[in-house]
């Protein structure tokens, strides 16, 4: 499948996952609370006052909680009927349709805005190509900006893994970018695609553009705070997200 087709198919599947999706998540599920929320919003070491751009925001349920902690959130995404459900949902945040990985799309947002955070929470495994995206972030963020993505881990929960034994996980394969169809949540009602990167790729890739490294989260949680018996309650030694912080060190 060329390029064109393969990002115009993860278009369409987000269109058709748009009201299931915050239907599902509305402000945020078991593992956006238990994995993904606490981590980012450690990195993102908010004061009040900042300018952050949330990249994939979905219905906007991470926009809402930053917007809560006083910053001032302008909010992306490809899929409008997740637009329509977050802008439904939210008050005070700017919404625009954007596909992250279309270059002229991301300089026209440059041109006009720099942000002090940029957050992409989920996403990254969800599109075909990175590059436009990060070789965007040095015009879109401030001098002192940061930049923080979280993602399913790729070691522990990709496509290519299965959970066994109990209390553990399976690495089939690892090492090579994988494109996949899968349901990611329980209750999913179509597939969508998955792009599977080894860890080297999406560090390589951000290193390249001059970034470096100034956080990294691999969060287990207490069993305790998931549903007994669900996938990772009963793996509490197994990090199935990571979350990590990108600075430009030069500037
Ligand atoms: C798994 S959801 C995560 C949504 C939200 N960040 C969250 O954590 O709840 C992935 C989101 O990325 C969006 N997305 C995927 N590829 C995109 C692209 N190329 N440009 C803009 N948005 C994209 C989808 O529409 C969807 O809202």
């Amino acid at each position: 499948m060329k390029n064109k087709e393969i990002h115009e198919e993860c278009r369409q599947i987000w269109e058709e996952l748009g009201p299931w999706w915050d239907a599902s998540v509305a402000e945020g599920d078991d593992f956006h609370r238990a994995f993904v929320f606490p981590s980012i919003e450690k990195l993102l070491e908010l004061k009040g006052g900042e300018t952050i751009l949330d990249a994939g925001c979905g219905n906007g349920a991470l926009s809402r909680r930053m917007a809560k902690m006083g910053a001032e959130v302008f909010a992306v995404d490809f899929s409008t009927t997740l637009l329509k459900q977050a802008k439904e949902r939210s008050q005070g945040i700017t919404y625009e349709k954007m596909d992250l990985t279309d270059a002229v799309q991301l300089k026209k947002l440059a041109q006009s805005k720099q942000f002090d955070r940029i957050v992409c929470s989920m996403v990254l495994h969800d599109m075909p190509t990175l590059f436009p995206f990060f070789a965007s972030l040095r015009s879109l963020l401030k001098p002192e900006g940061s930049f923080i993505f979280s993602i399913p881990h790729p070691c522990f929960n990709s496509p290519s893994i299965a959970f066994e034994p109990p209390g553990g996980v399976t690495v089939k394969t690892y090492n090579r970018p994988m494109t996949s169809k899968m349901r990611s949540k329980p209750g999913q009602p179509i597939e969508q695609l998955v792009f599977h990167r080894p860890l080297h790729d999406y560090f390589n890739a951000l290193i390249a553009q001059g970034m470096v490294m100034s956080g990294f989260e691999e969060p287990c949680v207490d069993p305790k705070l998931l549903p007994e018996n669900s996938l990772w309650a009963l793996r509490p030694e197994i990090p199935p997200a990571l979350i990590t912080r990108w600075v430009f060190p030069t500037r």
